[in-house]
């Protein structure tokens, strides 16, 4: 159990990840070859299931907590703001990497997310520290890891960020996404 990490642990290194592949990202913008560009979409790709999938983890198990026990302000604002990147993700999803929309919304993207990631660290998890006990950090974590795994990978902004409706539409949703990702080979490294 000592090796455990705790939630805030967990989703500031998923930060961390994210920042590192907008980074990349950003050296690739106005990519000329093809192998540049089908890097880009790729990224993208990567970037977007990883978003979604922490997204929706802090939603399921996460903002409930803070809710209740830290700040329900501030549970709210999170979620205004997962539910405006989500469809940002989703407009992103849909277009061809050299599409001349796809750099503005990728870039939409990274300042939203930047954004988010800022307030998150600033101000939600320093206020999670100072109320919620180590033990209830770390099962916290336990749960987000394992969450984590069985998460949808792809944005659905037609589905309420809140616990409830996102566990309902959770099981379909991911099963699906996972399906046309094996599918596409979409998310892989090849
Ligand atoms: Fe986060
Ligand atoms: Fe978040």
């Amino acid at each position: 159990m000592s090796e455990q990490r705790d939630v805030i642990e967990i989703l500031e290194h998923d930060h961390r990840e994210v920042e590192e592949m907008f980074g990349e990202l950003e050296t690739l913008k106005g990519a000329a070859t093809e192998e540049e560009q089908s890097r880009r979409k790729k990224l993208t790709e990567q970037v977007t299931i990883e978003l979604v999938r922490h997204s929706v983890a802090e939603e399921v198990l996460v903002y409930p907590r803070v809710e209740s026990k830290v700040s329900a302000e501030e549970a709210e604002h999170a979620r205004e703001e997962h539910a405006e990147a989500e469809e940002t993700l989703q407009r992103l999803e849909k277009l061809d990497a050299d599409s001349p929309d796809f750099d503005d919304e990728l870039a939409t993207l990274m300042k939203e997310i930047r954004h988010h990631i800022e307030d998150e660290e600033d101000q939600m998890f320093a206020h999670m520290r100072q109320v919620l006990d180590a033990d209830e950090l770390r099962t916290l974590g336990a749960s987000v890891e394992a969450f984590k795994k069985v998460a949808p990978t792809r944005p659905h902004p037609n589905v309420p960020n809140e616990a409830l409706p996102r566990m309902a539409a959770g099981p379909a949703a991911s099963l699906f996404d996972r399906m046309r990702d094996l599918a596409t080979g979409r998310g892989s490294d090849g």
